[in-house]
């Protein structure tokens, strides 16, 4: 026997509630609570299982039997190096992102890559006939990979049981719809439930899953919070849609680290695998101009040379306007009062924009020095030579600080053919300038490193 009954949850973060209020005490959010009807089993959940399964005993954790986890190799460089080397089995992968950003896109091309797997796409959101149009436009051909379009999930796991396979995608969560829940597709019971489900099926039966979840207007993944500490691996995918490139980034990995990204470039004919990326994120120039300089940051793992630009514009207002695109515009404020400090800049009457090329985010603190120096050279109006990159934190005083990996930020300007790089001189700790074919410029103060640079400070 069913009973029926209402709840309230917050669409945001989960929470559940006995009445409906304004605002969700757990979150803090407002207007995010509302009824749904839940359906459950009257007969309690723990009691046709006890008779099943023995119950366990502790155990000291050297006697438990382990294994090295088993991957799968997705054939596929950037996903494979985001999931910690290849795709755990049994695990459940929650891929994040905005509407339009690519996910169905790169998860049919991975199902279709991977020819030595038979994959099952579950779509709830489209016709098998524009999945079909989807496969021909990436093209490339295997009889592996089955598509089915279906939102019920006990019908989806029926054909499971019929079909044996080695990765199940689901496209997306908020589509799907358990029976044991009354309420709607997308509500947040529902998209428990059915998360629930999937993660007993992926660890039952040792499959991997991708689901796909769609992003709310605030980034965080539709549906409740709940959701991310179900999965094992949070991933998202992001990028600004008005240029090609899409980052694939983990915010949780239970089997490898969250450091690691993955870059794509959505062409006509599906995703392409970004393996260096500091060729593209370097725009190409005849000659030098004033304001460009370049960093060499890392993301995650993997160095990565990325082009700083800036704009120092005497300020038409009573209020100078500051604006950063890809960059933190506090501490593009932070860095505005060094420089003034430093080098004699007038904050005040100078309206200075950023920009980091290719639609990109950067946190990394190493970038800050070749900030500072994109916006001495537009003020100067004296161009940086091309050849010539920067990598080091700048301290409230005015100190060049040292970063972490700067051999290897060193190693990776050396191999895309710059000629010099500064950095701060605590970053030079056990390297040897003579072992880099690069010159290595090293400073421990702002002001000698405007005058080697600019000939001025
Ligand atoms: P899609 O994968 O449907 O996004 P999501 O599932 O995240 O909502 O991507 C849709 C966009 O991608 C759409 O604007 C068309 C574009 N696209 C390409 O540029 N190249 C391609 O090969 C494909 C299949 C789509
Ligand atoms: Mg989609």
């Amino acid at each position: 026997m069913a009973k029926s009954k209402t709840s309230f949850f917050c669409n945001n973060c989960g929470a559940e509630y006995s009445k409906w209020m304004g605002k969700c005490s757990s979150c803090g959010e407002w207007n995010t609570i509302s009824e749904e009807i839940i359906t459950i089993e009257s007969t309690p959940k723990w009691e046709n299982e006890s008779k099943v399964r023995k119950a366990k005993k502790p155990q000291p954790v050297q006697e438990l039997s382990h294994q090295k986890e088993d991957r799968i190799n997705l054939l596929d460089n950037e996903l494979n190096r985001v999931l910690g080397g290849g795709m755990v089995k049994g695990s459940l992968v929650l891929v994040g992102g905005e509407p339009g950003i690519g996910k169905s896109t790169l998860l049919l091309q991975v199902a279709l890559k991977a020819s030595s797997l038979r994959i099952l796409y579950v779509s709830g959101e489209e016709s098998e006939q524009q999945i079909r149009m989807r496969a021909e436009r990436i093209g490339i051909v295997n009889k592996q990979c089955y598509i089915l379009n279906e939102t019920r999930t006990d019908k989806i796991f029926t054909q499971l049981a019929n079909l044996k396979i080695d990765l199940l995608i689901i496209d997306s969560i908020q589509t799907l719809q358990t029976a044991k829940i009354d309420s709607t597709a997308g509500s947040v019971s529902q998209i428990r439930e059915s998360a629930g489900e999937l993660q007993r099926f992926a660890k039952e039966s040792h499959t991997p899953v991708f689901i796909v979840g769609h992003i709310t207007k605030d980034g965080s993944i539709a549906g409740p919070k709940i959701l991310e500490h179900m999965v094992d691996t949070v991933l998202q995918f992001e990028g600004d849609r008005n240029y090609g490139y899409r980052i694939l980034r983990s915010h949780k990995n239970r089997f490898g680290s969250t450091a690691e990204l993955g870059i794509y470039e959505m062409l006509n004919n599906g995703m392409r695998e970004v393996n260096n990326p500091s060729e593209i994120l370097i725009s190409q120039r005849d000659e030098a101009s004033s304001g460009v300089a370049i960093a060499a940051t890392m993301e995650g793992g993997r160095p990565l040379l990325i082009e700083v630009q800036a704009l120092a514009s005497s300020a038409v207002y009573g209020t100078p306007q500051r604006s950063a695109i890809g960059f933190d515009t506090r501490r593009l404020n932070m860095l505005l009062a060094v420089l003034e400090k430093k080098s004699g800049f007038k904050l005040g009457t100078k309206d200075v924009f950023l920009n980091i090329a290719g639609g990109i985010k950067v946190d990394d603190p190493a970038i800050d020095l070749a900030v500072i120096c994109a916006i001495l050279s537009s003020n100067y109006d004296i161009p940086i030579p091309e050849k010539v990159c920067f990598a080091a934190e700048i301290g409230l005083t005015g100190e060049v600080r040292s970063i972490n990996h700067a051999e290897q930020r060193i190693r990776e300007a050396e191999k895309l053919g710059f000629e010099k790089i500064y950095l701060s001189k605590f970053s030079l700790k056990g390297i040897s300038k003579e072992g880099f074919s690069i010159e290595i410029i090293d400073h421990s103060r702002l002001e000698q490193l405007f005058k080697s640079l600019f000939g001025r400070n």
